[in-house]
């Protein structure tokens, strides 16, 4: 049976965590990481490749690769072997992230059955075996859900299914000595009813961490300019409350998961939006920019060189709008930022203190876009020292520029640079 292979890479989105030794944190347990995303490896304009990481400012890192195969680089050869050499020679551990987006079409059958998932069990700890991996990272985007890419297969007991799967991989010899994850959404698994469980004690039995993807809480889909990755929500509008850190956080400790097993997911790119300027500015004002302006629905702006385009199909074979992500290094490039990522007197800015998130706009372009800097991610920082969680992973580590975002967050949530 052709089963685990298929599964594999079908499945696997790889997402790979590195662990530096040489940069001890204050507390050994602290989690500095980013995914990496295979297909900026190789192929991209620019690339973003091993050589590109800061390796010693990281315990962990997360690439996710190729969706449609077992590749760190893009169709141009598999660099996890690369990957896991160096991270492992950085004293890292490596972790591979099964999934992603794209790359959960199949997830629900792959745990629909006592036998699937056995099947998965193997092709999971053979997989590992193979590669020295020290790590599995589940980005099952998500689990009973359809909030998903559009083809996901999808199943009631997803979550129940799910859960039965760790504990088997937990009972495996290899999957015990595995470090197991989640890469979340900002609420907790659905019940087969549709309801986010109340109670996650089991999952928090079987991960050692979940790292909650706290961004893309508001985009193209909404109904207004909003913030990618709200700190806080609970300080605007009720119509604004779309969620954020504190909420999820909320959440999940709520159902059961402990802090201390919470990794904080923070991004490292923003979202564009079509603005023209009666909406960008306050009434009255052509300097003030408003807060949640409305924005053009028809019209999706296209963001940096690594943005998903429209004419580029999806994982599921369909074309959608183009992407509008500009990464903070591109922010810098197009001159919105000067090169220290601070904003600049030629394009009207706003820092939001309930989202604790910055917003540019582009008045010749009529472009808002909402996204992070280096005070937003001092901001995270502190939330996840001041609130003893886990640390932090960035998606993704190439979108930074010279590790202002990096090294702001990582200063704040508590970590030491040995160069200090
Ligand atoms: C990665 O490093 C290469 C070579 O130095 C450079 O050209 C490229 O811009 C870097 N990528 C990013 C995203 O900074
Ligand atoms: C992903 O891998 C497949 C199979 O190797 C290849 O055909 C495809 O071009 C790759 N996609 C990207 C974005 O590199
Ligand atoms: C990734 O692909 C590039 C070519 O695009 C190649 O030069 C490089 O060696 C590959 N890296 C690995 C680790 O396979
Ligand atoms: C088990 O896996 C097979 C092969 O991918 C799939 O066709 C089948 O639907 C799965 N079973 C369940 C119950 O999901
Ligand atoms: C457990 O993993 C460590 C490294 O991650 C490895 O050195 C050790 O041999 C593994 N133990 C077993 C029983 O596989
Ligand atoms: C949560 O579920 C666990 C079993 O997974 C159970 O032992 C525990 O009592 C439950 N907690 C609550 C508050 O219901
Ligand atoms: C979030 O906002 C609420 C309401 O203003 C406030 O009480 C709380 O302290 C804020 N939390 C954080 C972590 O900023
Ligand atoms: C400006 O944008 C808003 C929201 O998209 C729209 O309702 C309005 O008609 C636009 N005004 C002009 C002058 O285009
Ligand atoms: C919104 O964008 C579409 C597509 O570019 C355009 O045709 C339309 O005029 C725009 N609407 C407004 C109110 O500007
Ligand atoms: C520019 O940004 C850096 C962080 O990248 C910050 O330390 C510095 O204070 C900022 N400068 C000004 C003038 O705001």
């Amino acid at each position: 049976m052709a089963f685990p292979t298929s599964l594999a890479i079908s499945v696997l989105s790889l997402t790979t965590f590195f662990s530096f030794a040489h940069s001890q944190p204050t507390d050994p347990q602290l989690i500095s990481s980013a995914w990496l995303a295979g297909w900026h490896i190789a192929d991209a304009t620019p690339t973003f490749g091993l050589g590109n990481i800061s390796w010693d400012k990281y315990t962990d890192m997360i690439p996710t690769p190729n969706t449609s195969a077992l590749t760190l680089n893009g169709s141009d050869g598999d660099a996890l072997p690369a990957f896991v050499e160096q991270a492992h020679a950085n004293g890292v551990n490596a972790h591979v992230a099964l999934g992603g987006w794209g790359g959960s079409i199949y997830y629900s059958s792959s745990v629909g059955s006592a036998e699937n998932r056995t099947l998965f069990v193997k092709a999971v700890t053979e997989f590992a075996t193979k590669y020295s991996l020290d790590g599995i990272n589940f980005d099952w985007e998500y689990p009973a859900s359809s909030n998903n890419i559009g083809c996901n297969i999808i199943n009631p007991d997803d979550t129940s299914n799910f859960l039965a799967f760790l504990q088997e991989l937990r009972a495996n010899p290899v999957g015990a000595n595995l470090t197991l994850s989640a890469a979340t959404a900002i609420t907790p698994f659905l019940d087969s009813s549709g309801t986010a469980l109340t109670n996650v004690s089991a999952f928090a039995d079987v991960f050692d961490f979940i790292a909650i993807m706290n961004y893309d809480i508001w985009g193209s889909w909404s109904t207004a300019v909003g913030p990618n990755a709200p700190l806080n929500d609970s300080c605007a509008a009720p119509a604004n409350q779309q969620g954020s850190a504190v909420s999820a956080i909320t959440a999940w400790h709520n159902a059961g998961m402990p802090l201390e097993k919470i990794v904080l997911g923070v991004p490292s790119y923003g979202h564009s939006f079509s603005v023209n300027k009666t909406s960008a500015f306050e009434s009255g004002s052509t300097t003030q920019l408003a807060a949640y302006p409305a924005f053009n629905a028809s019209d999706f702006p296209l963001g940096d060189s690594w943005d998903n385009a429209a004419t580029v199909p999806d994982a599921c074979g369909n074309l959608e709008t183009n992407g509008g992500v500009f990464d903070f290094w591109s922010l810098i490039e197009a001159g919105y930022l000067d090169t220290e990522g601070n904003f600049t007197s030629a394009y009207p800015s706003r820092f939001d203190e309930c989202s604790q998130t910055p917003y540019v706009y582009d008045e010749a372009a009529e472009l808002m876009i909402s996204f992070d800097n280096a005070e937003s991610f001092t901001a995270k920082g502190n939330f996840i020292h001041d609130f003893g969680l886990r640390g932090f992973a960035i998606w993704e580590a190439g979108g930074d520029s010279n590790d202002i975002l990096l090294d702001a967050i990582r200063v704040a949530a508590g970590f030491e640079d040995d160069d200090c």
